[in-house]
């Protein structure tokens, strides 16, 4: 219908990340309260048909990659058939698009073959400790286990690149760094530490807590030789190759060093809210438009309308900055 969805400062937008449920089978301390927040309503929650007519128009506005979020994409029982679906739209220069998925691994054994034979090509696992105890702590469950073992299936399976996302925080896994990045590269993955974001349920988030770029690249370069590779083009992550390589290590440093100014992305929540921003505070509602018989042209336009209210960049290091309402969990990680 109108052609890439540019925003007015000329960011071209190819990556559409579909969170698919808010609920999660973990209650990590900086995404969600302990007794987990009031769930969506299962009636507005997006069915199989309705994700789909919005990945298709959104792919023939010229996105290239649906990454599927949740909360917990796995929690969501017809997961197998919407990557299924969603691998079959392609563009409008009829390239296939990429479908891949962030999921904290606890049911990838289970249902790694079949989502691989459905054409899922990149995962990315959330690993932010590697000791039981505050692994159970952190996430408030005791089941450090099933996500090693999501790892491992990950690993043999060969999506590749396959990577590891670690919040460091102050006290909590800050002396775990090199681990993580050690155990990592055990697998065949790439690790990269996040700073983490005011996105927490409760509101807490305060920046002493959180461990900064600056700081993880020093603890890093103690045991290893960093060396910056450079093109990071829209990729939140900024890379070091390790020891001279062929291993690297990514920072996403998101306050310190936002990449709002690349960024590429629009999110699609699992109630049907369109979100040009992980801070927005204004939504695209597009469930009147899937429910009462539009068509593609109005999800078109609710795109664009989104893709053009977005602003420069958000806005957490200013003094006036608001935490948007939701938490990681409902906007989609
Ligand atoms: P790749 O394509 O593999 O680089 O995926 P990704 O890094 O975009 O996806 P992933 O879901 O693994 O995201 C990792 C982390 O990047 C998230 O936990 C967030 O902390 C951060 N992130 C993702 N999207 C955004 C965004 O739009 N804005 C900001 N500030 N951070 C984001
Ligand atoms: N800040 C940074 N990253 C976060 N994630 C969840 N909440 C936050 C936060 N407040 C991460 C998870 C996962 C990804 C989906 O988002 O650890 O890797
Ligand atoms: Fe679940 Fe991810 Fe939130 Fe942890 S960060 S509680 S794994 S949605």
């Amino acid at each position: 219908v109108g052609g890439a969805l540019v925003d007015t400062h000329g960011r071209v937008h190819r990556d559409l990340r579909i969170s698919l449920t808010d609920r999660c089978s973990l209650r990590c301390t900086y995404c969600m309260p302990e007794q987990g927040n009031e769930w969506l309503a299962r009636s507005s929650i997006l069915t199989l048909d309705e994700i789909v007519e919005v990945a298709r128009v959104a792919a023939s506005a010229g996105i290239t990659t649906f990454r599927l979020t949740g909360g917990e994409p796995l929690l969501r029982a017809d997961i197998v058939d919407v990557v299924r679906r969603l691998a079959r739209i392609s563009g409008p220069d009829g390239a296939p698009v990429e479908i891949a998925m962030t999921t904290n691994g606890i049911r990838l054994p289970e249902f790694l073959p079949g989502l691989i034979d459905a054409g899922l090509q990149r995962l990315n696992i959330s690993i932010d400790t590697l000791r039981r105890d505050r692994f159970r702590e952190l996430t408030r469950r005791d089941r450090l286990d099933d996500v090693l073992d999501g790892i491992a299936a990950a690993a043999a399976s060969g999506l590749r690149p396959l990577k590891l996302n670690a919040v460091a925080m102050r006290g909590v896994n800050d002396d775990e760094l090199v681990e993580l990045v050690e155990f990592a590269i055990g697998h065949g993955a790439q690790l990269r530490f996040i700073e983490q974001m005011p996105l927490d349920a409760g509101h807490t988030w305060d920046r002493s807590s959180m461990v900064t770029r600056d700081e993880i690249l020093h603890a890093l370069s103690e045991r290893w030789d960093l060396t910056a590779v450079p093109g990071r083009g829209g990729a939140p992550a900024e890379r070091w190759s390790i020891d001279g390589g062929p291993h690297t290590v990514g920072v996403i440093a998101s306050v310190t060093a936002p990449f709002c100014g690349d960024c590429d992305r629009l999110r699609l929540t699992a109630d049907g809210q369109l979100r040009n921003c992980l801070f927005s505070t204004t939504e695209y509602d597009l469930l009147p438009v899937l429910r009462t018989g539009h068509g593609d042209a109005d999800v078109d336009r609710m795109l664009r309308a989104c893709v053009r209210g977005k602003l420069p960049g958000h806005a957490i290091n200013d003094p006036s900055f608001l935490q948007p309402a939701r938490g990681m969990n409902a906007i989609g990680g």
